[in-house]
């Protein structure tokens, strides 16, 4: 980064291209379109498919807001389908009976890093941008790395992902063409062999600076330390939470699957106040937080798309008893094990309060 200051380029230097090639690498891309943020990287992604005004974008309820945002920017319809009480990923099959003649693109959100069933979504043929914000580290069933598989397949760099840029984010791709596409319209349209006053498109300034692109380069270089931190931490969880009772922990991988570890969420059981679990976890010094919210039952969603209680019921319940716990790579056992204890105590407070009705299941 010191280099990049002293250059006195710090955009649209050499950092940018170096990056996009060391990360393309490392999870066997051809191409990589460093972004400003994954959010902007899915914008793009959506218009490089081929998604605009009127399109449906078939997608997930159960994930952070700007992955069904991204499909408004076009003033296309996000369309929701429930998710799998499982993997918390879209149904697949729900997937495929949602499709119609103006879908435009199925957007998959590897939620909680955990990959969807790739093989069986791109059977129904439609174009993929594939949401891996909160997935690096992480593989398909095939064993390929999540992100490698040719669809544009966007990560995030916020300060709380795997790896970070402060804000950031790359796409990668497969297809030269939609990588020269995206390049031109994070850059306000500006094709690469034009003058810089002369723009053939529409475009944005979704750049990534290249400060933010020696620092990706760095923690890229750390990454493997970075996974088996927060995979090490999530083994500690699963023995110390294993034994609460009626609390679901993240599925485990199954075959060659393997979950990218970004955040650690558990569900509450059934009959428990998830909202004074949070607070009474907060007295013990715990910080939690309701994750995710029902995207269709935000009140925009409602507002602008008609969409309301009891339609994905899955999503719905399993967004109702979902928190996130203290999860980052440097947790100690000690710390894992305080956070466990705390949440025995508020569970069996809870329980109480709640009286003989509450389920155990
Ligand atoms: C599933 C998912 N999609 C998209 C994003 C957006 O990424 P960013 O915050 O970098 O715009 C996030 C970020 O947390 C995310 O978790």
């Amino acid at each position: 980064m010191l280099e990049v200051l002293r250059s006195g380029q710090l955009s649209l230097g050499p950092r940018g291209p170096q990056f996009e090639r060391a990360f393309a690498a490392r999870l066997g891309a051809r191409f990589g379109s460093a972004v400003s943020s994954g959010t902007t990287g899915l914008h793009l992604a959506l218009r490089a498919v081929g998604v605009s005004d009127g399109a449906e974008v078939i997608t997930t309820p159960f994930s952070f807001v700007a992955s069904a945002n991204v499909a408004v920017y076009e003033r296309a319809r996000p369309v929701f389908v429930d998710i799998d009480p499982i993997t918390l990923n879209f149904d697949v099959e729900a997937v495929a009976a949602a499709v119609t003649p103006r879908t435009a693109a199925l957007l998959p959100v590897h939620v909680f890093g955990y990959p969807v069933d790739m093989a069986r979504l791109e059977q129904i043929g439609v174009p993929i941008v594939e949401d891996a914000c909160e997935a690096l580290g992480g593989s398909y069933a095939d064993g390929g790395p999540i992100g490698g598989r040719g669809h544009p397949a966007v990560f995030a760099f916020y300060a709380n992902k795997q790896m970070t840029t402060g804000e950031g984010g790359m796409v990668l791709t497969g297809d030269a063409a939609i990588k020269e596409r995206m390049d031109s319209e994070r850059n306000q349209g500006r094709s690469p062999n034009m003058d810089w006053l002369d723009h053939d498109r529409l475009g944005f300034n979704y750049r990534l600076s290249d400060l933010a692109c020696a620092l990706g380069l760095a923690q890229l270089e750390r990454l493997d330390t970075l996974l088996a931190g927060r995979e090490r931490v999530a083994a500690l969880y699963r023995v110390t939470l294993g034994e609460l009772e009626g609390v679901t922990l993240p599925c485990e991988n199954s075959g060659q699957v393997r979950r990218g570890w970004f955040v650690y969420v558990i569900q509450l059981p059934h009959g428990v106040d998830r909202d004074s679990v949070v607070t009474a976890l907060g007295t013990h010094g715990v910080a939690a937080k309701p994750y995710f919210p029902a995207i269709h039952l935000m009140s925009y969603y409602r507002k602008e798309f008609g969409y309301r209680d009891g339609q994905f019921p899955v999503c719905e319940d399993v967004a109702a008893r979902s928190i996130a716990i203290p999860f980052f790579p440097q947790m100690t056992e000690a710390q894992v094990a305080r956070v466990g204890e705390a949440l025995r105590a508020v569970l069996a407070a809870a329980r109480r309060a709640a009286g003989p009705l509450a389920s155990r299941a």
